[in-house]
Order: C-alpha cells, then sequence, then structure tokens
C-alpha cells in the first residue's frame, strides 16, 4: 500500500507530478488557451464582482491561501483577506453581501474552517469550497467550488494536497482575471504554459532526493531553524518550517526575509541553519541582499535557487537548484524540497513521520 516506499510521506511526495496533472487535467487547455471550472458554474460572475475575497483555512490549506492571495490580487485586482480559520470565526467579522469566501481544507472537515464559513453564510457572503475530499462537510457547505484531485492523503502531514491546493487556486484566480479582463492575453498564455509544465517540472525537483538527504544529515541536529522567503516563496517558507516542526519536532520558524531585521535576526550565529527560498523572481535582488546578512552574522545558510543562478551558490553552504518557473508557479517546485528536507530529518531522528506525535489528521475538534 505504500507502493514501495518507506513511509506515505514520501510516497505521497513522489506522487505531486501525477497528483498536480490529475488537479489541472480537464480543467486547463493550454494549446487551446482554454480554461474550463465547471464547478465554478455561475458563480464566477459573482467572483468577478466580489468587492473582496476572504480566504479561510488552517494550518497548511492556510499557507496555501496565502500563496492565492498573492495570486488573486495581482492577478483581478481584487482585495483578498487571508484569515486563520479559528480566529475569523470568534471576532464576529464584518463580511456580507459581496464578499466571497474561499474555504480551502484537504479534509473537508476542519470543524473551525467549516464553524468559519456557516457564519460567513448566514451573513450573505458567497462561499466557495477548495477541497480534497469529495462530498466533505466543507464541500457541502459551498456555493459551489473546485475540487483538488490529490487523491487520499494519508500522511498525518500534508504534502500533496497542498500542491493540489496551489494549482487549483491559480486556476480560479486565472479564470477570473480572463473573464473580468484583468490580465491580457499573452500573460494569460504564458501562465497556462507554465502551469502545463509544472508537473514535469516538479518531477526534475524530486530528482534532488538524495542531495536533499544529505544535507539533512549534515543539519539534523540543528536545535532550531529559520526558513526565509519573499514573495510568492513568502508563504513557502511558512510552509517548509511547519513541515519541519512537525515531523522532526525541531523548532523552527519561517519569515518574510525582510521581517528578520526588525527581531528574528538576533538569534542568528554559528550554528543557526537558514533556509532561503530565492528562486529567480521579482524579489530576487532584495533576497540576495538578505543571505548576505545573514552570513555576515556567520549563519548557515542552505538556499533553494533556481537553475543558472550565479549569485548565491557562491554565497550559500548548501544550494539545491530547482527548475525555473514563473514566480506564480514557483512555490509548486520549490515546496518540494521543504518537505524532502522535513521527511528525511525526520526519519534519520528515527521518528514516526506518517504519525507525528500530538497530531492528527483531520482536526474535527475546535
Ligand atoms: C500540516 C497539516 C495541517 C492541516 C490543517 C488543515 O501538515 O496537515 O496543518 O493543513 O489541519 O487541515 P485541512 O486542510 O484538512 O482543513
Amino acid at each position: 500500500e505504500k507502493g514501495g516506499y518507506d513511509h506515505f510521506m514520501l510516497k505521497e511526495i513522489f506522487e505531486q507530478p501525477q497528483t498536480i496533472f490529475d488537479s489541472l487535467r480537464g480543467r486547463l487547455d493550454a494549446k487551446a488557451g482554454k480554461l474550463t471550472l465547471g464547478g465554478l458554474r455561475e458563480h464566477t460572475d459573482l467572483l468577478k464582482e466580489a468587492n473582496r475575497i476572504i480566504i479561510v483555512a488552517c494550518g497548511t490549506s492556510w499557507h496555501a491561501g496565502l500563496v492565492a492571495e498573492y495570486m488573486i490580487e495581482e492577478l483581478c485586482r481584487i482585495p483578498v483577506e487571508v484569515e486563520y480559520a479559528s480566529e475569523f470565526r470568534y471576532r464576529n467579522p464584518v463580511v456580507g453581501k459581496g464578499d466571497v469566501i474561499i474555504a480551502v481544507s484537504q479534509s473537508g472537515e476542519t470543524a473551525d474552517t467549516l464553524v468559519a464559513m456557516e457564519s460567513a453564510k448566514e451573513k450573505g457572503a458567497i462561499i466557495l469550497g477548495v477541497c480534497n475530499v469529495v462530498g466533505s462537510s466543507i464541500a457541502r457547505l459551498s456555493h459551489a467550488g473546485v475540487y483538488t484531485h490529490a487523491g487520499p492523503e494519508i500522511g498525518v502531514a500534508s504534502t500533496k494536497a497542498f500542491t493540489a491546493q496551489l494549482a487549483v487556486l491559480a486556476l480560479i484566480g486565472l479564470k477570473v482575471a480572463v473573464e473580468k479582463g484583468t490580465i491580457t492575453e499573452q500573460r494569460f498564455q504564458h501562465l497556462l504554459d507554465e502551469l502545463e509544465d509544472v508537473s514535469d517540472k516538479v518531477a526534475i525537483a524530486l530528482e534532488l532526493n538524495e542531495q536533499v538527504k544529505k544535507i539533512a544529515d549534515k543539519y539534523k541536529d540543528a536545535r532550531d531553524f529559520l526558513y526565509l522567503g519573499r514573495g510568492y516563496n513568502f508563504p513557502v517558507a511558512l510552509e517548509g518550517a511547519l513541515k519541519l516542526k512537525e515531523i522532526s519536532y525541531i523548532h523552527a520558524e519561517g519569515y518574510p526575509a525582510a521581517e528578520m531585521k526588525h527581531g528574528p535576526i538576533a538569534l542568528v550565529d554559528e550554528n543557526l541553519p537558514v533556509v532561503f527560498v530565492a528562486t529567480k523572481d521579482s524579489y530576487y535582488e532584495k533576497i540576495v541582499s538578505n543571505i548576505q546578512e545573514i552570513k555576515a552574522r556567520k549563519g548557515m545558510v542552505i538556499a533553494i535557487t533556481t537553475e543558472g543562478d550565479q549569485i548565491i551558490p557562491g554565497m550559500a553552504d548548501d544550494v539545491i537548484v530547482v527548475p525555473e518557473a514563473d514566480e506564480l508557479v514557483a512555490p509548486i517546485i520549490s515546496v518540494i524540497p521543504l518537505q524532502l528536507l522535513a521527511y528525511h530529518i525526520g526519519v534519520l531522528k528515527g521518528l514516526d513521520v506518517d504519525k507525528p506525535r500530538n497530531l492528527a489528521k483531520s482536526v474535527t475538534v475546535e
């Protein structure tokens, strides 16, 4: 049942080229320049006219929501807020007609997310679900939605559900943008092509497995880790830190790289590994100077970079090179080595990576 892999987590990490493909299949037709999202039906219009989109989710799904904030604001020019479902539901939020809620959930059963959508629905908001489990409570409560097709996720830590969420949220953003006319035809076609290619690039990133395992061995005894990224890669840094915490029980924090100097930089010394998600994008030069700031304080830098990068390899202690992609789809690729890093550190420490202590696969209590 683990398909020859030692753990479900590794199997599910390696399934990603397929599960991303499955989540795009029948929806994305790059050759014809077309995008079909049957699940949205008449709600595409409501999304197009939304005053505001509020994404509610927890944990890894919340990180996918953060990436979607960057995507949707850029593509659709609609203001997006991303809320922890647990906070949103309890604070009597200002929400109502004209607002569209997107609930993102692998299991479709997360209690906080479910209740957050219920109360927004009562107040007149339109609810869309991005769920992995067909017929789940969140899917049933939604007015409409788009399923991720990641297949059953057994490992408690979410991996393939996350990349499927990113793929589907990109499709939603693109669909609304093209209907709304907030994207040029050229950029639309370019992003369709990029999404079409992303599964193959994820497969290439998975070939880094052995290299990442060696890096895991080198850093497995660290007490703390810092993960930094900017722009589309900032939520990837948060996700990398969450995976490491869950799977290896090493304390890790993710930050937007520029926030470092407002506090976390005080932690940096020769014992602190700092993982930079530093692929080639519009933030590249800024993140290069953030890496310099860490090296100047003797931190150990592990950098996720893009093929052909001439600068970062000369600065970092360890470099993990992933295929180049448009910054909007880059998180689908740059998260892969971070999933592998957490996995290998957990395994090297002899931990139960499929069932980390204190965690449940679906959190149906508040
Ligand atoms: C992290 C993880 C959790 C879930 C969170 C939300 O690896 O699995 O943080 O992402 O509990 O769960 P869903 O997506 O089922 O609502």
